[in-house]
Formats: C-alpha cells, sequence, structure tokens
C-alpha cells in the first residue's frame, strides 16, 4: 500500500465481505504448533507483518515452516513442522518489528529455553514497556533483562530451569498472561496467574485444543509444566478487530446493510458487537461452528445511525484495540461518548488517546481527553483533513473509515502500517463503496447476543439494539 491513504466522502457502503484471520489467534497458532510434536497446518493465518514477524522468530529458532498456500493478501496455509518443547538457539537477534505480542509471548518461550536470546524491535516497539513480561519471568527463575531505557526492549534472556509461580497480574494483559502460561510450560510444578480483570483466552483455549490441561477459576488461570503440545490442525477465524472497522462504518451509515462472514466470535473479543448495539446499532451475530476452541460466525450490520454512551470498567480489556474506531463512531453519534479506565491506550503502538483526539480534532470533532480515555461531543459534522497515523495500523485504519464521513478529502499520512494487521484493508475498503444500492440485498433477522463475561457494572445498556 501507498503510505498516503487518500479516501473521499462514501456514497455508498456495505455488502459482503470476509476479513483476514484473527491477529492474536494466528500468533498463538504459530507459536503452539511450533512447540507441538508434529506437524501442524494452519489455515486462515493472516499474512500481516506482525504474524509474519512470529514466523520468522519461530524459523530463527529452528523450526521449519512451509506455505502450503499463497493468496493475494500473502501467505495463509502453513505447515509448521512441531518439534517438541525444544527449539535450536537463534544466531542472531530476533528482530519482532512492531508486534508486542510476538516479543512479549516469545519472552515466554524463551524463557524456557536453555540458551541465551535477544528480542529487539521497532522505534514503537522500543518505546513499550517490559517490565511486566521481565519482572514475573524473573520469579519464575528466567534470567532476563529488557536492555533499552526505562524497561523497554532489547529482551535480553537466558532461559531454562524454571519454577512455577503464582503471579498477580498489575494489569490486564493477555499478553503477559500469555507469557507466564508459555513459561509454565516448561516449569516445575504449577503456575497460575491472577488476572485484575477478564482477557482474551485464546492461549488458554489453544493450549487446550493442544491438549494441555489448563484450569480457569474465574480469573485465575493454572498451567501444570512438564506437558506437552500434540500437534493438531488449526483454522483461524477472521479478525473481529478488523471486522470492527467495517460494523463501526456500516452502523453510522443510515440505510446500509453489511454482512462480515467466518469472523471471530470469542466473547472475550467480542464486547465491541455489545457496544455499537448499545450506541444504538442494528447488529446481530450469530455463531456457525466452534473450531478449536473460539466462536465462528457472521455479523451483519443495519445502518441507522448512533448515539453515545459511556463506555468505562470491565468490558475495557475486551474492546481495547476496537477504541480507537469506536472514538470514531462516537464523533459520528448524537450526544456525549465519554470513554474512561483505558489508560493503557497511553502504551499501545503509540499513544492513541492523544493520537485520535488529536486527529478527530483536527477533523472538526469535539473531543477532550483525560489521562485514561476521552470525552467525544459527537454530531459535528466531519470535514477531510492531514492525519497522521502515528505508525499505528489501528489509527489509520479508524480515520480512513472516518474519511467516509467526511467532506472532502482525508488523507491519512504513513498509512503503510496497516499492513501489521490488515493486508488488504484499501482494497476492501474501495470493494464496499460498491455496496449495491439499498433495497438490493435481502435483510437478515437480527438477534444480538451479548459478551458473556464481563460484568454489567457501568458497561451494560438497553440489551441487543434490536428494532
Ligand atoms: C493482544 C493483547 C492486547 C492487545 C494486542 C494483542 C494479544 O495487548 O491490545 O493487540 O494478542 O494477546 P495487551 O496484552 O498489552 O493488553
Amino acid at each position: 500500500m501507498s503510505s498516503e491513504l487518500h479516501v473521499r466522502k462514501a456514497k455508498r457502503f456495505g455488502g459482503e465481505i470476509s476479513v483476514p484471520g484473527d491477529k492474536s489467534i494466528s500468533h498463538r497458532a504459530v507459536m503452539l504448533a511450533s512447540l507441538a510434536n508434529g506437524p501442524c497446518e494452519i489455515t486462515g493465518f493472516l499474512p500481516s507483518e506482525d504474524c509474519l514477524a512470529t514466523v520468522a522468530a519461530m524459523r530463527a529458532l529452528g523450526v521449519k515452516i512451509d506455505v502450503l498456500e499463497e493468496s493475494a493478501i500473502g501467505p495463509q496455509r502453513l505447515l509448521v513442522h512441531g518439534r517438541g518443547m525444544a527449539l535450536d538457539a537463534p544466531s542472531g537477534e530476533i528482530d519482532c518489528g512492531n508486534s508486542g505480542t510476538t516479543m512479549r509471548l516469545m519472552a515466554g518461550v524463551l524463557a524456557g529455553q536453555a540458551f541465551a536470546s535477544r528480542l529487539v524491535g521497532d522505534d514503537s516497539l522500543s518505546r513499550r514497556p517490559m517490565g511486566r513480561v521481565v519482572e514475573p519471568l524473573t520469579a519464575m527463575g528466567c534470567r532476563i533483562s529488557a536492555a533499552g531505557a526505562e524497561n523497554c526492549c532489547p529482551l535480553e534472556i537466558r532461559g531454562g530451569g524454571l519454577e512455577g509461580t503464582r503471579y498477580e497480574l498489575p494489569v490486564a494483559s493477555a499478553q503477559v498472561k500469555s507469557a507466564i502460561l508459555l513459561a509454565g510450560l516448561f516449569a516445575s510444578g504449577k503456575t497460575t496467574v491472577v488476572q485484575p480483570l477478564t482477557t482474551r483466552d485464546h492461549t488458554e483455549r489453544m493450549l487446550e485444543f493442544f491438549q494441555v490441561k489448563t484450569l480457569t477459576r474465574g480469573n485465575e488461570i493454572t498451567v501444570y509444566g512438564g506437558q506437552k503440545l500434540e500437534s493438531r490442525d488449526f483454522t483461524v477465524p477472521g479478525d473481529i478487530s478488523s471486522a470492527a472497522f467495517w460494523a463501526v462504518a456500516a452502523a453510522a451509515f443510515p440505510g446500509c446493510h453489511l454482512t462480515i462472514t467466518d469472523v471471530g466470535l470469542n466473547p472475550t473479543r467480542s464486547g465491541i458487537l455489545h457496544v455499537l448495539a448499545q450506541m444504538g446499532a442494528h447488529i446481530a451475530d450469530s455463531v456457525k461452528t466452534d473450531g478449536g476452541g473460539e466462536a465462528r460466525g457472521n455479523i451483519t450490520v443495519h445502518g441507522r445511525g448512533l448515539k453515545g454512551i459511556e463506555i468505562g470498567g470491565d468490558i475495557i480489556p475486551n474492546i481495547i484495540d476496537e477504541l480507537p474506531i469506536m472514538a470514531v463512531a462516537a464523533a459520528l453519534a448524537e450526544g456525549t461518548t465519554v470513554i474512561r479506565d483505558a489508560a493503557e491506550l497511553r502504551v499501545k503502538e503509540t499513544d492513541r488517546i492523544a493520537a485520535v483526539a488529536t486527529n478527530l480534532r483536527a477533523m472538526g470533532a469535539d473531543v477532550e481527553e483525560s489521562y485514561d480515555g476521552m470525552t467525544i461531543r459527537g454530531g459535528k459534522p466531519l470535514q477531510g483533513a492531514r492525519v497522521d497515523s502515528y505508525g499505528d495500523h489501528r489509527i489509520a485504519m479508524a480515520f480512513a473509515v472516518a474519511g467516509l464521513f467526511a467532506e472532502g478529502e482525508t488523507v491519512v499520512t504513513d498509512a503503510g502500517a496497516i499492513a501489521v494487521s490488515y493486508p488488504g484493508f484499501e482494497d476492501d475498503l474501495k470493494a464496499l463503496q460498491k455496496a449495491p444500492a439499498k433495497g438490493e440485498m435481502a435483510a437478515t433477522p437480527v438477534i444480538t447476543t451479548a459478551p458473556e463475561n464481563f460484568s454489567k457494572n457501568g458497561s451494560e445498556g438497553q440489551g441487543n439494539g434490536g428494532d
């Protein structure tokens, strides 16, 4: 993709689309398949820069990974020759690129390997906090240090000799939880992670799928060391975080009808649908299959305009990656939206609170930043503007969607960052603007399910938003 993305106000939007594979699940599939006791075929792999960094990391550790099928956006079917729990020492440093998931989860894997390794990342990743994995892995007996300033990478690891631990996460982070559980596979005895709030549970589900017993009691997850991963084939569902961009655009586009097929509907990730329904969206999901421990199905959205709400509390980790596009939704909604409890946004690929507020203001929206969120007084017409992605894929895509609703032209600079999670985004953006005119597509009945596992405290609205 060119590094500038030019977007004009959309005349039409909708149709049917499938989005590329889930980023979180693709990382984990490659990692767990690499540790399994035989070959595993991964279908629906996300060939984005982040996930390819995980493939390169595993190859650097001696894992043979064949590409079985190459699509227009890259390799989507892989054969990972799992080699059991012992990997080879790498011949050089391992470059995690922009990918926090690669760095933090690989730190957990490498903590279990009796050799020295060094994980490096790009400028953005080199500013992100790594103390959060260094501390628990050190408690398990790993020699690991963050060699950059202020507990940032490079991570220098000499693994092996781990002991199980019980660790209470200071922040709700699936990456840190996963790093500890992966290290726990190599540790003696039991390793328990206690999370302050429910975070995405793909690691636990995929460990179970690979025949590793885990025990989840509320927000405590335990794994016993010494278990072996049985090789299994795995199919990755579409990424709900990518689908979210189109769901918001459709929900805010009166008269539009959109179906997103075969997308992941894991309840620890699908809070976005509930929040959109609270904002008045006419939205439905239907779980079609439940393969590999992950629910998947279709999402349908009928556009009819949105209204402001309060977003905070337990649901935040569930929708953390969707908050930039939710902020755009809020600017397009009537009334005020308050986002709170989301300070983690400040340590993502960029400070997403500052980036979103700056860009929304440049487009004429009324936004106030707080340390852990923002207040958006929606309904002011958006104007096309030049906005920066700050090198952050989700900021770039959120503002491409904002451009569909703005007068004139919106230019997103440094939009090449989108390749981190959504190769093919620009083509999909164009295809969705060729939607059939209203009335050409049959409507589907609407029953919206709420995500199951977050408390109703502070985030519950008026239900499914159906008519
Ligand atoms: C991810 C967890 C989240 C999320 C990131 C992917 C994962 O990060 O923001 O995009 O795959 O585990 P944190 O664990 O830092 O919250």
